[in-house]
């Protein structure tokens, strides 16, 4: 979390800083603030959004072609304008940006003010920057090397650019666990998070590795060294990123825009990856990994959030189809329990990001278990995806909504042909149940679009419900992770208390909660347990609660029970997951909008959770 940009080059850096900073908000909006060098350092910073600081900056002398900016997602210290960054060096001579965590903060804090600096602020980043002066002081180096040293004492995460008012002409970067790309212009640089804010400016960029630090001077060479003070030769790549993708696209909001490319984020998931005709299935990042995949005693999922929740329904595909057990674990748990992994595990990372700390974390120690470590992450390059041995990118393309859509069924769908291919190669199913699920794969993106057409009726029902207190949400078997799925997208973006279930478990307790006034939403798609569930409606419905539906398309029994009935069209059970979840995006969707919450950027939210 916290989105990072800088610029230096000769153009003014004020605009690109803010443009920069409001491609990264969904990093964190807690506060925001830019530093510019200009006669001097000026640091302009307030609590809030982005367009509260440009309200804040407007008249204010932004000038200057030297600049770093920062939005917030807070850890230590409260979300106000004096814990915003940039923060100044106690001389005033130096600024910095951070995301990421100093463990050691509170002792190096200690030991600073032992040797007389001050704090204003209650951060962690504010220590950084009084080490790096009191570095650059003491042993008189120049900016970099200061950073380099002071960095060798620092423990924790960061991806950081500094100022220097006494050496204008260059920007420090370096990076350790939070993310760092560097875009290379013509006399100009870029610094960021992550790309899109470099995109339109330059195709070029250098992403860093962790304990390097970058000096970016216009006119020179790009300079990497790591915090052994070696010289590293930049590794440049071509970035594919369309700046289209970024932007709305006449959507109100950039879930909305999400929700609906869904057709073709899932058929850019399975692009190229499977042919019906031949039977066919490859994923051609895990091609070398496969046999260990299918010979694997166990895998073990980990993820966080709506990632978590894919792991969940690929737990249900790999061991209906391929037959391999599987575990989910939530990344954060596994990390710290001490969990038993074997060589011969595998371990799959689910994450939209590729950056969330947990999930990384997970992986370090089942690599370091000697585990072999698998990727499904969307956004290439990430982090996650640099320390896989290998993976399947879902190719959803750029999520910006914090509350995540396509990504989700583009988790799905890339675990589904992971699914496959592994219960190919192992023969673990009949070939004519292989080909039954492909032909209707194929169809998933058509039959998407066709279930998109039920928002105007999910608005409808949306205006009836927006002011409920809870929702309960329940499905049994694939449906079981969608209804998790489903109350999670509630909670986010619409802050109504919702619980998913799987529907059997209801009467062990969410049954109690089930009045006039609940609305319980059920999958009661027709393949499966759907029996089963029609009993559970019928508890639900004895008790007078409020059922919404979601059913396979000429569905009866389920409908005549329900007070509102959404359908999806048929397909395999093992597909549904896909379908289901679309009508349940578009009905938090509409309750938030209808609260008036902000659906794209979510109190206390952030995308990217680079802290754990
Ligand atoms: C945050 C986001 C969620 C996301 C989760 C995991 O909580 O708000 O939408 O599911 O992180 O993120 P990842 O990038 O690893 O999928």
């Amino acid at each position: 979390m916290c989105g990072i940009v800088a610029y230096i080059g000769k153009k003014e850096a004020y605009p690109i800083l803010i443009k920069g900073l409001k491609r990264l908000e969904y990093r964190g909006y807690d506060s925001a603030g830019i530093s510019l060098v200009n006669q001097g350092l000026k640091v302009y910073k307030c609590k809030g959004k982005v367009s509260d600081l440009e309200g804040f900056a407007a008249g204010k002398d932004i000038s200057g072609s030297v600049g770093i900016g920062h939005t917030r997602w807070a850890t230590h210290g409260e979300p106000n304008d004096v814990n915003a960054h940039p923060h100044f060096s106690g001389n005033e001579n130096l600024a910095i940006i951070h995301n990421g965590i100093i463990e050691n903060y509170d002792s190096l804090k200690k030991e600073l003010i032992q040797r007389g600096h001050t704090f204003k602020s209650d951060t962690d980043t504010e220590v950084l920057i009084h080490l790096i002066e009191d570095v650059q002081a003491n042993e008189n180096l120049p900016l970099a090397e200061a950073v380099r040293v002071a960095l060798t004492q620092v423990i924790g995460a960061y991806a950081i650019a500094v100022l220097d008012k006494n050496d204008p002409e260059v920007i420090i970067g370096a990076k350790k666990g939070s993310p760092m790309v560097v875009g290379l212009g013509k006399d100009e640089y870029f610094l960021a998070s992550d790309a899109t804010p470099i995109v339109e400016y330059t195709k070029d960029v250098v992403y860093l590795e962790d304990e390097q630090i970058v000096e970016l001077r216009p006119g020179h060479e790009i300079k990497i060294r790591n915090i052994e003070n070696e010289v590293l030769t930049p590794y440049i790549q071509e970035l594919e990123l369309h700046l289209e993708a970024l932007e709305k696209g006449g959507y109100e909001h950039f879930m909305l825009k999400e929700i609906f490319e869904q057709p073709k984020s899932i058929a850019d998931s399975m692009r190229g990856r499977f042919h019906v005709e031949s039977s066919d299935v490859s994923l051609g990042g895990i091609i070398d990994y496969e046999q260990k995949m299918a010979t694997a005693k166990r895998i073990i999922i980990v993820a966080c959030g709506t990632s978590w929740h894919a792991g969940l329904v690929g737990e249900y595909l790999i061991e209906d189809l391929a037959r391999i057990p599987v575990e989910v674990e939530y990344a954060s748990e596994f990390r710290y329990r001490n969990p038993i992994v074997h060589e011969d595990d595998v371990v799959i990372a689910i994450s939209q990001s590729g950056e969330t700390a947990d999930t990384l974390a997970a992986l370090e120690l089942a690599k370091s278990k000697g585990a072999t470590i698998i990727g499904v992450c969307n956004v290439v390059g990430s982090s996650i995806s640099r320390i896989t041995d290998a993976g399947s990118y879902t190719h959803a393309g750029p999520e910006i909504g914090v509350a995540s859509t396509k990504a989700f069924t583009s988790q799905v769908t890339v675990l589904l042909l992971m699914a496959l291919r592994l219960a190919h190669k192992k023969g673990a199913i009949p070939e004519s149940r292989f080909q039954r699920i492909l032909a209707a794969l194929e169809k998933i993106p058509q039959q998407v679009e066709e279930t998109l057409k039920s928002a105007a009726l999910v608005e409808h029902i949306s205006a009836e419900y927006k002011d409920a207190r809870n929702f309960l949400y329940l499905g049994r078997g694939y449906n079981f992770p969608v209804a998790l799925e489903g109350a999670l997208k509630l909670k986010e973006i619409s802050y109504i208390h919702a619980e998913g279930y799987p529907a059997a478990e209801m009467k062990h307790g969410p049954i109690a909660l089930i009045d006039e006034e609940m609305p319980v939403v059920v999958i009661a798609t027709s393949k499966g347990s759907y029996e089963k569930v029609i009993s559970n409606i019928q508890e639900v419905k004895a008790r007078k609660g409020k059922i919404i539906v979601v059913v396979t398309k000429g569905d009866k029994t389920a409908a005549e029970l329900a007070d509102h009935v959404i359908e999806i069209p048929e397909t395999e059970e093992e597909l549904v997951p896909i379908l289901a979840s679309v009508p349940l995006q578009l009905l938090s969707y509409y309750i938030a909008v209808m609260r008036g919450c902000n659906v794209d950027q979510p109190r206390n939210l952030a995308k990217s959770v680079t802290v754990e």
